[in-house]
């Protein structure tokens, strides 16, 4: 059902200055840049061989990523998986009696369709489920 890790996302206050870890320090690859008001966060995916981080800035204060760094500070703040059927992913996660944040998905980073696992389910971790757009499949990026 889960194929790989897609992305670590990672909660930052100041993006430019962890892109210039990432990029410079890091040397890695900026593929996709945007916001996500439903999120509320700005979102900069960097590409890591075949998974990628993913930088998540708040763009609100009531956004639950604003919350995060308010309890814990920059951090990781979720391990995503990639799925090829995120419905059937989440049908078989409740039927296994796993929270689910999203009961159906959303829309992610770059057109992916994505939805999130409660942490309280999964062992303190957020999780979030991935699955790419079909026509993207195989390319660097999707
Ligand atoms: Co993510």
């Amino acid at each position: 059902m889960l194929s790989r890790i897609d992305h670590l996302g990672i909660a930052v206050n100041d993006l430019d200055e962890a892109l210039a870890l990432y990029r410079s320090g890091l040397g890695l690859e900026v593929h996709h840049r945007e916001i996500l008001q439903d999120q509320g966060v700005e979102a900069v995916a960097l590409q890591v061989g075949e998974s990628a981080i993913e930088l998540l800035r708040p763009i609100r204060d009531d956004s639950p990523v604003a919350r995060f760094l308010a309890e814990h500070g920059p951090g990781i703040h979720h391990v995503a998986y990639r799925v090829d059927d995120i419905e059937a992913a989440l049908a078989h996660l409740k039927t296994a009696g796993v929270r689910l944040v999203d009961e159906t998905p959303r829309i992610g980073l770059g057109g992916t369709r994505i939805a999130f696992l409660h942490p309280k389910s999964t062992f303190g971790v957020l999780s979030e489920l991935v699955e790419r757009p079909t026509a993207a499949r195989g390319q660097r990026e999707g």
